[in-house]
């Protein structure tokens, strides 16, 4: 469903400041595959994602996506298919517009109609049925504008946004990060059931260990721009936090304590 060819991605190249960010990330994603991302600062996690969603032209290498070369298609393009969510819960969605109307824009993503025509009697019904399975209550406020929502609330809607026309891959950037401890957990649980219904194509970055291990089919490592590490299935369910902390602490030559990480 994804495949990252040879990768390669360095920020302000041929300055002072020029900085690599990928070293040439290989990596062969099957469909419906959940794989978690782990790995410490800088480690180039942001930029793995950003460059699936297109978000920067790569310097070298190709991304297919569903057997199509995308290399060269901009991340507009891409989000007819991609769906993600940020770190930051005021990214996702639109704070000035109405709860039906960012579901709208989500549902309508790709097509030629744009808001013109205002949300239909059946758009309505479908949103309303989705936002139930949020159970926060939201499918009785659907006309409140998104600004007046919790983070938490907001991190749920664009989950779902991400999820209403099932993407072919769904990227999520420490998409509970920002989230207090519960509601973290509660935005988790819900990414586990949409990607379970849907049998989503998913890669979620996560600086928790515990999570990383617990979700998903495989895990992935990186430092320095480069995957370190990648295990699945059986192999993937007996890891411990203790093997991977080993892990990143031979890869990082102890460097680590400080590491966002470490203290998760
Ligand atoms: N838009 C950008 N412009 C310049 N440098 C960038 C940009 N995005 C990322 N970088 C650099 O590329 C490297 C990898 O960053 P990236 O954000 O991918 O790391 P990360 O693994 O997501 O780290 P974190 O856990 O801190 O989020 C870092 O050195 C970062 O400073
Ligand atoms: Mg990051």
């Amino acid at each position: 469903m994804l495949e990252l060819k040879n990768v390669r991605k360095t920020f302000f190249r041929r300055t002072i400041n020029e900085k690599k960010a990928l070293d040439g990330i290989s990596l062969k994603v099957a469909p419906g595959d959940f794989i978690t991302v782990i790995g410490g600062n800088g480690a180039g996690k942001s930029t793995a994602l950003n460059l699936i969603a297109g978000v920067y032209p790569i310097d070298s290498g190709a991304i297919l996506i569903d057997g199509k070369n995308v290399t060269r298609q901009p991340d507009y393009k891409r989000a007819a298919y991609v769906g993600r969510v940020f770190q930051d819960p005021m990214m996702g969605t639109a704070a000035d517009m109405e709860i039906e109307e960012n579901l709208a824009m989500a549902y309508r993503r790709g097509k030629r109609r744009g808001l013109s025509w205002g949300v239909t009697h059946k758009e309505k019904e479908i949103y309303h049925e989705a936002l139930k399975t949020l159970e926060l209550g939201l499918e009785e406020r659907m006309t409140a504008r998104v600004g007046l929502l919790s983070g938490g609330q907001r991190q749920a809607l664009t989950l779902l946004m991400a999820t209403l026309q099932k993407p072919k891959v769904l990227l999520l950037d420490e998409h509970t990060a920002a989230l207090d401890p519960k509601t973290a957990a509660k935005v988790l649980h819900l990414t586990e059931e949409l990607v379970g219904k849907h049998q989503l194509t998913s890669l979620m970055v996560t600086h928790n260990m515990k999570d990383a291990i617990r979700l998903g089919n495989r895990l992935i490592m990186m430092h320095e721009g480069q995957i370190i590490y990648d295990v699945a299935g059986e192999a993937k369910k007996k890891l411990k936090v203790a093997d991977l902390m080993a892990k990143f602490e031979e890869a990082s030559g102890g460097e680590f304590a400080n590491d966002r990480m470490m203290l998760a």
